[in-house]
Parts: structure tokens; C-alpha cells; sequence
């Protein structure tokens, strides 16, 4: 008799939810150490508010996190309560509706970048995400080879880097590394790419769309733009075919980390990894802003993860709570000093630790605040998608580069159509 009145009672407390310890779930993806020291961060939190959180963890690369968080909300799924977002799409998440305001849980979003909130984390009037850490892209360099080679400062403009690359590139393959490249980048078919391109094209004059809105795709500036990062695979040389069928952040860090690579774009999270004790290139790497076409006019992508909290949550409140833990002072300084994030909060830049441990975070402070958004728009990954697309098409050599920008005009124009005024 007792035994049957147990599983009568067990049955109704698992039918009723009521033995379920209820748990955040927060859902977010890395390079493998960034994922590992989100647990830390999980359990630290837990110890301090008794909220247990489970880790809902994601690949790598940004259009399958995208995917994996677009199926729960469209299904209206309690779970993920918080996602970290790339900036790239928090406008599209925003639109459907698929956000909790975080103004009403007391959340300030006075210490961050302004110019990043108002852009990216404001719907409506409301403030629905707080960027994590901030990203821009970068040039990283061999400061060993630099000074072996005689060259006392890392290149200015992408000519002087096509030299500079091609000269060390040679030098290193003679001297017995066959797989030694002058400059990696991100050039296979996906969102990073398109952040590369448009530091080219907007080192040129150029962009994806003008003040208006309207599409400039096809303008002579990003042409010119495009047929310079055909000409680094193909005419140089100096960036191997790898780039456009594979490359991604990391595939290229890996690459530049194992010592094979002169140049590498990337974000500023390399940093952190290149420096770690067991990386051969230790001590051996610098930073620079990325070159222009003339000396000073650079321009880097802005990138970067954002914290939101779904509509559909269960646990808002407690959510509030993590969203609120994670962009505190003290995680945000954690965040910069293990995993080399550049923090969403500007009062971290001015810890004296924080520096000490990176040097290059106040030069990177005004990487990010000059630099260049992509567009902003509910639809914007199907113009991404067409512009990845086309721009990955011209670099394998198969489509000139006003082929590829003509194609992509005509194309984002009737994607603007068709979505603009919905
Ligand atoms: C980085 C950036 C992100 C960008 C992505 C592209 O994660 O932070 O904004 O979209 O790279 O791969």
C-alpha cells in the first residue's frame, strides 16, 4: 500500500512540475575555452544566488547559433531564458518580438558603450540587450619576423602589408616551412566574411548601403575593394586559396598560432589564446589597427556578443539576475582578463589590472568606438546571405568582382522590397 501511494505521489509531482528544481538555461557557444569559462562563470553565480543554471551549449560559428536560438523562439520554448547574441542579428531577434525589455528589472545600461546601445541594443524606445564584449577586427603580426626582416613598424596600408607578407613569406618557405603564409583572413561562406569585406570596402570610401538606407553595392569603391582581396589569393599570392573554401576565426588563429602565418585578421579574443603559456607564438605577436588603402584610413568591422533574455522565458526575474551578474564590474573585468574580451562596460577599460594584463585594450577602446556597424535591419541576414554568397564566388575566381556586386545589388534590392516596408 505505501509503495503504491509513493508512486501515486511521485506521479503527480512529476506531472505537476512541482519535484523539478526549476533552472535557468542560458545558451551560448565559443571557441572551447570561452564555453569552458562560461561554467566557471555559471557556477560562481549559482554559489552567490542559489540559481541553478544549465548551459545550453552551441557551435562555434554564428549562423548555427542563430539557427539553434531562432527554433526555440519560434516555437515559443521557456528554454533558452538568456541567449548571448551576436550584434549582427539582435535587430532581426528585436523585430519578432522575441525580447523581454530589461528597464523594467533595473538594469542600467549607463556604464556601456552609448553609441553601441543606441545602435544595436535599443527596440523601440526600450533597451532589450547589453553587449558582453565588444569586437573589432584587427591585425595581428609576427613581431619576431617583423624585426628579423628588418621592418620597424607592422603596415600601414594594404599595399605595404602585400610586401611586406610576400617578402617574409618567401624568406620562411626557403628557410624550410613549406606551409608558411604571408596574411590570413576570414573568407569562407558566412558571416565572417562579410564583416572582412566591409572593413575593405569601407577602407575604399565605400559600404553596403548609404545614410538612406539605399544599396551601394555595386559602387566603384567596393569593386575596387573586392578585386584587391581577389588579387591577395590570386595575383599575390600572398593569402593561400584556404581562405575563401575554409577559413573562418578559427581556422585562421589556429593557423597564425602554429606559427605559419605573417598576418592574421582577427578579433580581439586571438589575443588571449595566441599569449597562453603553451602557444608557440608567445611573446612573439603585436597588434595593429588594420591597414587602409592609404595609410590612416582603416577600418575595422564592429562585432561583438550581446545578453538578452526571451519573451518566452519562465524565470524572467531570475534571468534579470544572470543578465545582471554577467555585466557587473567584477565579471566583466573577469571576462577581459581570462578570455581577452574587450568588456561592453567603458569603466573596466580604466582598471589598472585590466590594462596590465592587456596593454592594447586603450587602443582597442577606439577601435570600437570608430568602428563601422553593419546594417542594422530585421532582414538583415538575407542580405547577408546573398552578399556572402556572391563576394565568396568572386574570391574562388569564378565571377569578376563587379559580376558578384552587380548580382548582389539587384539582388538585395528586391529583398529591401519585398521586406522593407512590412
Ligand atoms: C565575431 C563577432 C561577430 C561576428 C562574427 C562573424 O564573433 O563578434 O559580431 O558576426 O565574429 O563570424
Amino acid at each position: 500500500m505505501k509503495k503504491v501511494l509513493f508512486f501515486v505521489l511521485s506521479a503527480f509531482l512529476f506531472f505537476t512540475g512541482c519535484s523539478r528544481t526549476p533552472k535557468l538555461t542560458f545558451m551560448v557557444g565559443g571557441a572551447p575555452n570561452e564555453v569552458q569559462y562560461w561554467k566557471q562563470v555559471i557556477a560562481d553565480f549559482e554559489t552567490k544566488t542559489g540559481i541553478k543554471v544549465t548551459l545550453l551549449e552551441q557551435s562555434g560559428k554564428t549562423e548555427q547559433r542563430l539557427q539553434s536560438i531562432q527554433v526555440a523562439l519560434r516555437g515559443s520554448q521557456p528554454d533558452p531564458d538568456i541567449m548571448l547574441l551576436d550584434v549582427g542579428w539582435i535587430g532581426q531577434i528585436a523585430s519578432a518580438g522575441w525580447l523581454e525589455s530589461l528597464g523594467e528589472y533595473g538594469i542600467d545600461p549607463t556604464p556601456f558603450f552609448g553609441g553601441i546601445i543606441t545602435l544595436a541594443d535599443t527596440f523601440d524606445g526600450k533597451f532589450i540587450a547589453l553587449p558582453v564584449y565588444v569586437d573589432g577586427g584587427l591585425l595581428y603580426y609576427r613581431s619576431d619576423l617583423l624585426a628579423k626582416y628588418g621592418y620597424a613598424n607592422p603596415p600601414a596600408t594594404w599595399q605595404e602589408l602585400v610586401d611586406m607578407g610576400l617578402k617574409i613569406q618567401d624568406g620562411e618557405r626557403k628557410a624550410g616551412n613549406t606551409n608558411f603564409v604571408g596574411f590570413l583572413w576570414q573568407g569562407d561562406k558566412y558571416e565572417g566574411l562579410i564583416c572582412d569585406a566591409l572593413e575593405y570596402f569601407a577602407s575604399a570610401g565605400g559600404n553596403f548601403l548609404d545614410q538612406t538606407g539605399a544599396p551601394i553595392i555595386n559602387s566603384e569603391a567596393n569593386i575596387k575593394a573586392l578585386q584587391f582581396m581577389v588579387d591577395l589569393i590570386h595575383t599575390y599570392k600572398v593569402s593561400p586559396e584556404s581562405v575563401y573554401t575554409e577559413m573562418n576565426e578559427e581556422g585562421v588563429r589556429e593557423y597564425f598560432q602554429a606559427g605559419n602565418a605573417m598576418f592574421e585578421r582577427n578579433w580581439p579574443y586571438a589575443w588571449g589564446l595566441h599569449s597562453k603559456d603553451d602557444s608557440p607564438v608567445k611573446g612573439k605577436v603585436g597588434i595593429a589597427p588594420l591597414p587602409g588603402f592609404e595609410a590612416g584610413k582603416g577600418a575595422s568591422t564592429l562585432g561583438g556578443w550581446h545578453i538578452a533574455v526571451s519573451k518566452y522565458s519562465d524565470m524572467k526575474k531570475e534571468a534579470a539576475e544572470f543578465v545582471k551578474y554577467v555585466t557587473s564590474f567584477e565579471v566583466q573585468k573577469a571576462l577581459s582578463m581570462e578570455l581577452g574580451w574587450n568588456p561592453g562596460r567603458m569603466d573596466v577599460y580604466k582598471d589598472a589590472e585590466v590594462i596590465a594584463k592587456n596593454p592594447n585594450l586603450p587602443i582597442l577602446r577606439e577601435v570600437f568606438i570608430n568602428a563601422v556597424p553593419r546594417p542594422s535591419l530585421p532582414y538583415y541576414t538575407a542580405i547577408s546571405d546573398v552578399l556572402q554568397a556572391q563576394i565568396n564566388e568572386a574570391l574562388s575566381g569564378k565571377i569578376s568582382p563587379k559580376a558578384a556586386l552587380d548580382s548582389a545589388q539587384e539582388k538585395v534590392i528586391m529583398i529591401i522590397k519585398e521586406y522593407g516596408n512590412k
